[in-house]
């Protein structure tokens, strides 16, 4: 309240100041254009100086004023330039809450890889409220787990612990045995990928948004990324194919369409782990089609985490977890915890009743 009637001072305070700065040059110039006019009309009409040098003279002065009046407005950008370079300077100098390690220790390289384990592991956003707590669980590699559970629950908390988006309170969260506070930077984002359901696209081309995924691929390997996932189709379709200018948050594309590349871009990046966040919970029932079809592609032969309100989706992983209040309530593959008589077979004949 009291910033908010500062900044309207401070604003009125600006605004008298041009107004009366940018008024008084313009009033300065055209007296002087005034008296130059009088004093030289007299001069010529008593044939002491010729018009020619009058009017030379009358244009030097309007050519002296106009920078002035420039100058008011250039100052005013300025200022306003400096202070939101300011603003800048301070989110880049923000130190970032989870460091990069000063000895990172490479990730085991190799086929078979991506093994995530959670060990007693607790975390909150605010010291006063954990959400997980002392969360225990490993996942092969290779296995695709679902995460399902109520709102608010902690499956996003989970996924960002795992991309290392935070670090965890106490306990750690390892990939092949590495805690991930170990791992560089460009080594963690290359082994996981998070997409979620607001994805960003950058402005660029089509091709140059799904190459975010592995900077450096040449455009068959851009190609093969988006047929892999069935996006090849709506991008050819498109004015200029993968040259297609997208604008930031995707512009002419749609929803579904920009989930597609971020899917093939995911696909490219070529991840150990990948974690979807509810990513096609936006989607058309076609759009989802194809996506359900892409993301049987995209799973294959690596380590998922899957956040999904369809069954469709749930059914076809290997394991399913239930998360209620940052705790794991029950665990196992689909077709066995339909069967059993707890919260995954409840919401599983939810599901199948919706369906008629
Ligand atoms: N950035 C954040 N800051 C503070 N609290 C958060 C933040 N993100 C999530 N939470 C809280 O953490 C809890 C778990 O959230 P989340 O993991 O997003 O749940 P889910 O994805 O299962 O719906 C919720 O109570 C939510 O309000
Ligand atoms: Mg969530």
């Amino acid at each position: 309240m009291a910033l908010g009637d500062d900044y309207r001072r401070t604003s009125l305070h600006a605004f008298r100041l041009i107004a009366t700065y940018s008024p008084a040059i313009k009033l300065v110039g055209n007296v002087t254009v005034a008296v130059v006019l009088c004093y030289g009309g007299w001069r010529v009409l008593g044939g002491r100086t010729e018009v020619g040098v009058l009017a030379a003279f009358l244009l030097y002065v309007r050519r002296f004023f106009e920078p002035m009046q420039e100058l008011s407005q250039f100052y005013n950008s300025l200022q306003s330039a400096t202070a939101a370079l300011e603003k800048l300077a301070g989110v880049l100098d923000e130190p970032p809450a989870v460091a990069e390690p000063p000895r990172p220790v490479p990730l085991p390289a190799g086929p078979g890889r991506g093994e995530l384990a959670f060990r007693a592991v607790s975390f909150g956003y605010r010291a006063d409220t954990p959400i997980l707590a002392g969360l225990e669980l490993t996942v092969p590699a290779g296995q695709t787990v679902a995460l399902i559970g109520p709102t608010g629950a902690g499956k996003s908390t989970i996924a960002k612990l795992v991309a290392r988006f935070h670090d965890p309170d106490t306990g750690t969260v390892r990939l092949d045995g590495v805690d991930l506070r170990d791992v560089g930077d460009a080594d963690l984002r290359r082994a996981v990928v998070l997409v979620t359901q607001e994805n960003h696209l950058f402005s660029g081309t089509v091709a140059e948004n799904i190459r975010f995924g592995r900077p450096g691929a040449d455009d068959a390997a851009v190609q093969a990324a988006a047929r892999a996932i069935g996006a090849h189709e709506f991008i050819a379709a498109l004015p200029d194919g993968y040259a297609t200018q997208v604008h930031r948050r995707g512009g002419r594309l749609s929803a579904g369409q920009r989930q597609l590349v971020a899917f093939a871009r995911a696909f490219l990046a070529d991840p150990t782990v990948l974690i979807l966040d509810e990513a096609t919970s936006s989607l058309d029932v076609p759009t989802e089609r194809l996506v359900q079809r892409a993301l049987g592609t995209i799973l294959r032969d690596r380590t998922a985490l899957v956040i999904a309100h369809r069954l469709s989706t749930v059914e076809t992983t290997d394991r399913v977890l239930v998360i209620d209040g940052g705790r794991i309530v029950e665990d196992g593959p689909p077709a066995v915890l339909a069967e059993a008589d707890g919260r995954y077979a409840a919401l599983h004949r939810q599901w199948r009743d919706s369906l008629v």
